[in-house]
């Protein structure tokens, strides 16, 4: 056993041969912020070495790429791939009472804990030509309209395994793939075709009180996420963040260019196999993205006669 000499706690850690620093930290219940579950894709668990950098093991590949791509210098180590042969004096730079807090939060609800990355499918949708919808009619009823519609929406949704990650005024963020991962993208093809069958079935509804339809436009990618519980003590939901999100976005936000309803990602494309049924693709660019994403347009289903 060696001993960290832990600043600005003033604390002595034990720690063993292989042990992370963080092990050793969090072992002594000390509230080492570790965001990214001691994975090395975070820097919040950084250290500043003080003294006995010659003992740290070298930066492994992970370590290396997050230094040089946030430019840490060399006695900032990450605390979760760190272990060291001798005794160390180290500082921990993040620490304010609401790191402490949170990270004590944290440690005491291990299921709303950190993030995990997951394969996911991400479908965002929105209602074409809601904006004057909204304008021409009392805000009451708009609300009373959203509401049948996300009822409506929820239902195929859940009945596909999809969790709604968000609702961004008429829009609505559906995540695929966190409890059923191997049927994501088949599951969100699913609740996307639904979605539009279900919409024309509330148009009678719209069309009776106020002479209009509604039609959703939607957009599905497939890929790497970070899935995680964000937001403060006491009102933590569930997100996910990452690219795949983002493009998801973006290719919602294409129909609108292509006027068309139904548009998908190459990944989604691949990952659906020849049962998936595409009618025409798009090279387009995607806003705040580099180069042309090629896009595919679903082949609306055949109603049920
Ligand atoms: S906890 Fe994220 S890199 Fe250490």
């Amino acid at each position: 056993m060696h001993n960290l000499e832990l600043l600005p706690d003033n604390r002595d850690v034990p720690i063993g041969p292989e042990e992370t620093i963080l092990t050793a930290t969090l072992r002594q219940h000390i509230p080492h912020v570790h965001a990214c579950g001691g994975k090395g894709q975070c820097s919040t668990c950084r250290v500043q070495v003080l003294a006995g950098l010659e003992y740290c093991s070298p930066r492994n590949p992970c370590e290396q790429a997050l230094a040089d791509r946030i430019h840490l210098p060399p006695a900032v180590r990450l605390a979760c791939q760190t272990t060291t042969t001798h005794n160390l004096r180290i500082r921990r730079p993040i620490l304010d009472n609401l790191d402490i807090e949170l990270t004590r939060h944290e440690l005491e609800h291990p299921d709303q804990q950190l993030g995990t990355e997951k394969r996911v499918a991400v479908l965002f949708s929105d209602i074409e030509d809601y904006t004057s919808f909204a304008d021409e009619l009392p805000a009451y009823d708009v609300i009373h309209v959203l509401n049948r519609y996300f009822d409506v929406m929820g239902e195929v949704v859940r009945a596909h395994h999809g969790y709604i990650s968000d609702f961004i005024g008429d829009g609505l963020m559906v995540v695929f793939g966190l409890e059923h991962p191997e049927t994501a993208v088949t599951d969100a093809l699913a609740a996307g075709h639904a979605m539009m069958r279900q919409v024309t079935t509330l148009n009678a509804y719209l069309q009776q009180m106020y002479n209009r339809d509604f039609h959703v436009r939607i957009g599905l990618h497939y890929g790497p996420a970070v899935v995680g519980h964000i937001g403060g003590r006491g009102f933590r939901k569930l997100a996910t963040i990452g690219d795949t999100v983002n493009v998801a976005a973006r290719i919602e936000s294409a129909n609108k260019v292509f006027g068309t309803y139904f548009l998908v990602s190459e990944a989604v494309v691949e990952a659906a196999g020849p049962a998936l049924s595409v009618r025409q693709g798009f090279l387009a660019p995607l806003k705040g993205k580099k180069g042309l994403h090629r896009l595919f347009e679903v082949t609306p289903e055949v109603p049920p006669l």
